[in-house]
This record gives C-alpha cells, sequence and structure tokens, in this order.
C-alpha cells in the first residue's frame, strides 16, 4: 500500500467489489455449467461454486437427470460417457462455445480489436474403486473425488494458522473443509498449496492493491492474490494465479488440448511450455519430525526453498500412470508409440511410470466480432473437435473440461510488464493503465475526458468448465460376430445435443436446443454414439437477472427431452413411416448397452431388430419391444407421453453404423417449424474406390 492512504485503499476495494460481472465465454457443448447446478431459476444461485468464471450469472446448463425426475442423490445425475479412443482407432468430440469480445485473425488484412487466446483443457481421475459411482459414502478416500454435488454452495476452506502445523491438524483441516455433497473440480491439497505458496511477485498488477490486511494468519500474500483478484475471492478449489495465467509455471492437475491464439507466431511458446511437456517444479516440505511430506510450502522458487531446507521437485503431467512397469522397464520399450517416463506424478511426491502427454495443438482461433455471442465468420458456431485420448489401461475415467478464453490489449505490452512498472507513488512509478482515467486530449481546454478501465479486468480471463463426465473404454466387441467392426481401429463420432428449454430470450446467453453437430460428415466405416444429457429443472423462473424468465417449450415445464425420428429430406417437418425410412432401416448397431437395454433385442439378424432400433430412439429407451418383453414393452407398459413428459432426460444410444447416403431427422419434441429448429443431417460417404 505504498503511497496511499487506507482511506483510499478502503474506496479502492469498494469499487472493485462492485464492478459487474459482464463479458463473457460460454460453452455450449459439452455443456457448460457456468457454476450451475440443478437451479430452477434463470439466474445461478452460486457464481463462486467451483470456478471463477467472469461470466453473467444467467448463462448456464443444469447438470443432466438420468430419469424423469430431478436428481436428489449424486448416483441419480447423468454423467455423459463419451468412449475413449481405441490404441488406433480415433473418438471425437466437438467441443463448442460463444466468446463476447471478439478473437481470431491477426493477420494484416484481417487485424481484430484485442490480444486473445482460448485455451482447453481436461481433468481426468482414475475412477477410486471405493467410489462405485457413490460418493456419499464420504470416506477420506472419496474428499479428492471430482463431483457435481448436490447442494449448490461452494466447498468450505479452513485456512491454516500457521506453516508448523501437525499432520493431524492438517487432516483434520481437510476433513471438516470438504463436503461430499459439493460439487469438486480441484482438491483441497491443491487449493491449499495455492493459497500457502506466496504470489509471483513479478507478476504486474497495475495500481491494484493487494491489502496486507487480508494476509490472515500468515502474514503474507499468497497465490490467491492476483491482479484480477486482488481481494483473494475463493471459488472452489481453483487457484487464482494458475486461473490467470498459462501457461502456469507450476504444477496443476489440467492437461491441456488446445490453444487457439490470435497470434499464431506464439505457438512455439505454448507448445513448449505446455506442463504436457515440460516439468514443473514446486518447493515440497516434510511434516516436522517425519518422513511425511505436506501438499504445502510457502516457497515458490529454488532458491528460498533451498535456504529454507525443503527440497525443490519436478513434477510431470500424465495422461496415466503404467501401473504394469517399475523403474527398470519404464522407458527401455519401443515396442509401442507411446512415451513413458519414471517421474513424479503431480501431486504425487513418488514416482512412477507416466505415459506423458503430447504438446498441445495450436491453431488460429475462428474469427468473431465483438460485443456479440455468435457464430464464427465462417457462419458455423465456435468449435474446436477433441480427439479423446487413449487410456492403456482400459479403465474409465471421470472428467471435467475448461475453457478460458483470454483478452488483452496493447496499452501497455502485455508479455513484458512486470511488476516493476506497479504504481508505486511513492517511488514516483506510474502504471502505464490506471482505473478510470482522465485523460487530456488537447482540445478540450477546460477540461478532461474519462476512461473506462479497470485495471484489474485490463487484461481478464473468462472461463466455462463442463460439468463431470466419463471417458469409458470401448467395449472390446461388436455385438455381430459376422461383421467385419473392430473395435479398437474404428473412429467413433459424438453426437449430442446442446442447448436448454426455453425461447431464445428466455435462455440467454445460453443456447436452444440442437443437435451437434447438426451435419456430420463421415464414412461408412465410422461409427456414431448418439448421446444426450436434460435436466428436469430447467424453468428458468425468477430471479433471472438482466434477461427474461419462463421456458417456453412443449411438454412439461422445466425439463429438456429428446429423441431421434426420421425425416425424408431437411425442409421438412413430419416424421416419415418406418415403412419408409432408410436411417433405421439401414443402420447397422454395432453395440448396445446389453445390461441397460436388457430387454430389446437389436441383433442385426433379427428381422424385428431395425423396427426395435426405430422404436428406442423414438421413444428414448422408454420401450424396448413391443410385445413380449416383460416390462419394457408398448403392449404392457404405461403409454409413453407424447410430448416424452414420462421418459428420461438423458439418454446414450446403441453405437451405430450406417451405409453411404444422407439421413435427416428431427427431435419430434422440440421442433416447432416457425420458432425452434432441432434437426440433424447424417451424411456418409462411401469408401469404396470410385
Ligand atoms: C521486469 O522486466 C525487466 C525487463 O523488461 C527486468 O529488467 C526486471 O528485472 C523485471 N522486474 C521484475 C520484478 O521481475
Ligand atoms: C492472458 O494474457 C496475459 C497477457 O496479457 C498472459 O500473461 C496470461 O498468462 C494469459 N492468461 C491465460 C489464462 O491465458
Ligand atoms: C467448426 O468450425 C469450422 C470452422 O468454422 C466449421 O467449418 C465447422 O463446420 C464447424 N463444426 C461444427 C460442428 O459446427
Ligand atoms: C413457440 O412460440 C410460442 C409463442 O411465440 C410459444 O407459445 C411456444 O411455446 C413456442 N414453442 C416452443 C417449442 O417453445
Ligand atoms: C413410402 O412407402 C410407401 C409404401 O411402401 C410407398 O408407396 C411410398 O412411395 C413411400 N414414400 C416415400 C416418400 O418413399
Ligand atoms: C410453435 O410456434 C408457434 C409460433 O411461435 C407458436 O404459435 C405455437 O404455439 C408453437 N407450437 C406449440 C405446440 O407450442
Amino acid at each position: 500500500m505504498r503511497g496511499v492512504t487506507p482511506i483510499l485503499a478502503a474506496i479502492l476495494v469498494l469499487i472493485s467489489l462492485v464492478h459487474q460481472s459482464n463479458g463473457d465465454c460460454y460453452m455450449h457443448n459439452p455443456r457448460g455449467s457456468n457454476n450451475r447446478l440443478n437451479e430452477r431459476s434463470a439466474n445461478r444461485n452460486n457464481a463462486n461454486r467451483l470456478f471463477d468464471s467472469q461470466n453473467n450469472n444467467r448463462g448456464g446448463y443444469n447438470t443432466g437427470d438420468k430419469t424423469d425426475d430431478p436428481f436428489t442423490e449424486e448416483t441419480e445425475i447423468y454423467y455423459m460417457n463419451y468412449f475413449q479412443s481405441g490404441s488406433v482407432g480415433r473418438s471425437f468430440l466437438t467441443a463448442e462455445w460463444t466468446n463476447q469480445h471478439g478473437c481470431g485473425g491477426s493477420d494484416n488484412n484481417d487485424p481484430h480489436k484485442l490480444n486473445c487466446q482460448i485455451v482447453i483443457q481436461y481433468t481426468c481421475q482414475a475412477e477410486p474403486e471405493a467410489v462405485n459411482n457413490d460418493i456419499a459414502a464420504g470416506s477420506d478416500d472419496t474428499l479428492d473425488v471430482l463431483r457435481d454435488g448436490k447442494e449448490t454452495n461452494t466447498q468450505d476452506y479452513t485456512a491454516p494458522d500457521n506453516l508448523n502445523e501437525n499432520q493431524n491438524q492438517y487432516n483434520n483441516r481437510r476433513a471438516n473443509s470438504v463436503s461430499n455433497n459439493r460439487g469438486l473440480h480441484e482438491t483441497f491439497g491443491y487449493y491449499d498449496d495455492c493459497y500457502v505458496r506466496e504470489r509471483n511477485s513479478g507478476l504486474f498488477l497495475a495500481d491494484q492493491i493487494i491489502n496486507s490486511g487480508q494476509f490472515a494468519g500468515l502474514g503474507y500474500a499468497g497465490a490467491r492474490f492476483t491482479r484480477q483478484n486482488p481481494n483473494a475471492n475463493r471459488r472452489g478449489y481453483e487457484c487464482p494465479e494458475e486461473r490467470d495465467y498459462y501457461p502456469y509455471w507450476h504444477p496443476t492437475p489440467w492437461r491441456d488440448v488446445a490453444v487457439l491464439v490470435d497470434d499464431t507466431d506464439r505457438c512455439s511458446y505454448y507448445q513448449s511450455e505446455s506442463f504436457n511437456v515440460k516439468p514443473k517444479y514446486l518447493c515440497r516440505e516434510k511434516f516436522e519430525g517425519t518422513e511425511i511430506y505436506r501438499d504445502t510450502s510457502k516457497w515458490n522458487n529454488e532458491a528460498e526453498c533451498i535456504a529454507n531446507a525443503g527440497e525443490w521437485l519436478d513434477f510431470y503431467n500424465y495422461l496415466e500412470i503404467d501401473e504394469g512397469r517399475n523403474q527398470a522397464n519404464c522407458e527401455n520399450d519401443n515396442n509401442d508409440q507411446i512415451t513413458r517416463k519414471w517421474a513424479r506424478p503431480y501431486p504425487s511426491i513418488t514416482p512412477s511410470c507416466l505415459i506423458l502427454l503430447q504438446e498441445p495443438d495450436c491453431q488460429q482461433a475462428g474469427w468473431t466480432r465483438v460485443n456479440h455471442l455468435g457464430n464464427s465468420r465462417t457462419g458455423y458456431p465456435l468449435n474446436y473437435t477433441i480427439t479423446l485420448p487413449y487410456f492403456l489401461d482400459q479403465a474409465p475415467r471421470r472428467c471435467v473440461l475448461r475453457i478460458r478464453y483470454n483478452i488483452s490489449t496493447d496499452d501497455y505490452d502485455p508479455w513484458y510488464t512486470n511488476s516493476s512498472y506497479n504504481e508505486d507513488r511513492f517511488n514516483r512509478i506510474r502504471s502505464p493503465v490506471i482505473q478510470n482515467p482522465y485523460v487530456d486530449v488537447g482540445s478540450i481546454t477546460n477540461g478532461a475526458l474519462r476512461l473506462a478501465i479497470n485495471t484489474a479486468q485490463f487484461g481478464r480471463t473468462f472461463q466455462d468448465r463442463s460439468h463431470v463426465h466419463m471417458f469409458i473404454p470401448r467395449p472390446t466387441n461388436a455385438i455381430t460376430p459376422d461383421t467385419t467392426v473392430n473395435m479398437d481401429t474404428v473412429d467413433i463420432y459424438n453426437v449430442n445435443v446442446r442447448g436448454k428449454r426455453g425461447n431464445i430470450v428466455q435462455v440467454y446467453p445460453a443456447v436452444e436446443y440442437d443437435f451437434i453437430p447438426n451435419r456430420l460428415y463421415i464414412t461408412e466405416n465410422d461409427i456414431v454414439h448418439f448421446q444426450w444429457t436434460g435436466s428436469n429443472t430447467h424453468n428458468n423462473q425468477n430471479p433471472a437477472g438482466d434477461g427474461q424468465a419462463g421456458d417456453a417449450g412443449e411438454g412439461r415445464g422445466g425439463t429438456d427431452r429428446h429423441n431421434i425420428v426420421e425425416i425424408a429430406n431437411a425442409d421438412m417437418n413430419y416424421p416419415v413411416p418406418f415403412h419408409n425410412s432408410t436411417l433405421f432401416k439401414s443402420a447397422q448397431v454395432v453395440w448396445y448397452d446389453m445390461s441397460t437395454y436388457d430387454e430389446i433385442n437389436l441383433i442385426p439378424s433379427l428381422e424385428e431388430s431395425k423396427k426395435n432400433l426405430a422404436l428406442l430412439l423414438s421413444s428414448v429407451g422408454y420401450y424396448q419391444c413391443f410385445t413380449g418383453c416383460a416390462t419394457d414393452s408398448v403392449e404392457n407398459k404405461e403409454t409413453l407421453n407424447n410430448l416424452l413428459d414420462n421418459a428420461y432426460a438423458s439418454f446414450s444410444a446403441p453405437l451405430l453404423r450406417f451405409p453411404a447416403g444422407s439421413y435427416n431427422y428431427i427431435c419430434s419434441r422440440n421442433n416447432n417449424f416457425t420458432n425452434r429448429s432441432q434437426k440433424g443431417l447424417l451424411v456418409v460417404r462411401s469408401t469404396a474406390p470410385a
């Protein structure tokens, strides 16, 4: 607080508190939560639930329900199941988002109005055996498990009083903070380390003031204080310093997928500095009198770490731990294409045989105009097709996808301006940018003009994240021994549904329903996985913030429902009857989950199987057969509501293959020609030589 009176400091703190979030980056597939969980209101309950989005309170989608009832337990939440890539075949997932301030197109013919990067990452955990999809048990083992939670409060956090706590004190603090009922994307230990580690004091703060009154017991500023977060607000267990800067200089739980930039000259920097390919360091210390390492250390650099009896340790990011290998046989194997290293998998101190990651993809970001949440110039939504990872152990993972949208100006050099330029009147240093400055433009002789500049947001990061989803291993066998489908080598395309219930103004800044990708071009060899999730509580009621409440749509209020029925061409809205179907009659069922659909027979050799498939997709799994099956037959089960109200909100279809042709389909409930289109197109190319 050099050179600033306490009263002025207090006023500045107040000013930064009342600044409204109003920027934005919203992910639409996978459904971005924007910190929502299951709210019936248009506004989210808690902008601090899991991460700092800096987005409007109305954005985001609820997590999915498994059934036609709102979930009350975590086990009743539908986690999307995306099949992992095989050792050869790839699995594709299209991420789609909107970003408000423009990006892309930095070449000279196409200059933009800011500097920007979009960073796409995911975090995954091996599914702990103890969890078994039920973390309600609340044992110590489940405190770090990724989850959506069933209430919208932020996880608690009790800070350490001093740096000398013993392991019991630490464990108690952790156990008393973490609740199994609340969402969790980063662990308690990760945030605790961020809280305790000194902030990087070389970072540019402009004229933002980090108030020593907030240092609490430790008496110094940890990495929770940043220019964008000068009051050290906490959101979930996200580390503010890590959030604001990329690539981060310490280890993180995030794996880099892609960096989309305005200036591709910077790609080599991102690709070489990514934690995917470069180890990062932390200072580690032991609990006094033990051989057990703490999760935390004050020291953020090697010199101070060593001087204070710490160990400055390198940690590696990794895809997977190869449990089958020891130090001797970890690296010296050239039989497969996999790069292994005997190293420390963050956050573990103990080395293992790690399967390493590739450098992230880096590309020019799709061009978008400013002040607009819309498509790219191509007329298509901003999107990135993620090739999902292949895990050697063929075990499921729970994961979260994260997108950050980072914008900065050229009023100062955003890459080289550091703390030497922080506002410091006492030493006569003026920050190159200051809060709401008055400027003399020369033409007005008796006054000045005021600019709207918030230095906490002059250079600002927005974020959205998915709910928890699973990357599951592919089935080992196609269901039909007579086919030539090799489940390891085929490519799998995910087709999902984006959007939520309501009309265009009611859902904004989220979007209305559509299939995603709504036009998919594949070959006869490829497999399509139709899958979607929906909520039963998208009522979009008040409080509705600065938008409209309401959930216009068909069927029961608040509910998302989808199905697939065929139409003859994209201009039409009446479905074709089964006897005119090409989609269902030609689809080949490659695999389906026989434990979920245990009454239906989709074995292709069976005459009825085509009709059964049409039944399954149009009734969203509500019916499994026409007659003869015990519980889910058209004959015996309570009639399916004609707007799908009593069908389930989430659905995973059988894996399908199609012969060459074009197939058009709609959702019979939501498609309403004059105000809502939910139509998909699938174009399949022949692989036969021309
Ligand atoms: C800031 O950067 C300049 C070089 O541009 C360097 O000389 C100076 O040491 C840096 N200051 C800090 C605090 O890192
Ligand atoms: C955002 O851009 C600034 C440069 O203006 C950079 O220092 C920072 O690391 C970037 N943060 C992210 C999350 O990309
Ligand atoms: C993704 O963006 C590219 C470039 O704009 C576009 O060609 C493609 O069709 C888009 N994909 C989807 C699924 O919208
Ligand atoms: C279409 O719009 C009308 C009024 O504009 C509304 O009453 C109706 O619910 C809408 N349909 C859907 C599918 O939302
Ligand atoms: C639908 O099938 C009927 C009877 O099989 C046939 O007469 C009719 O031409 C078909 N319509 C279309 C559009 O293919
Ligand atoms: C479909 O949209 C039209 C036009 O907005 C609206 O008048 C109509 O009520 C909607 N249909 C239904 C069944 O909601």
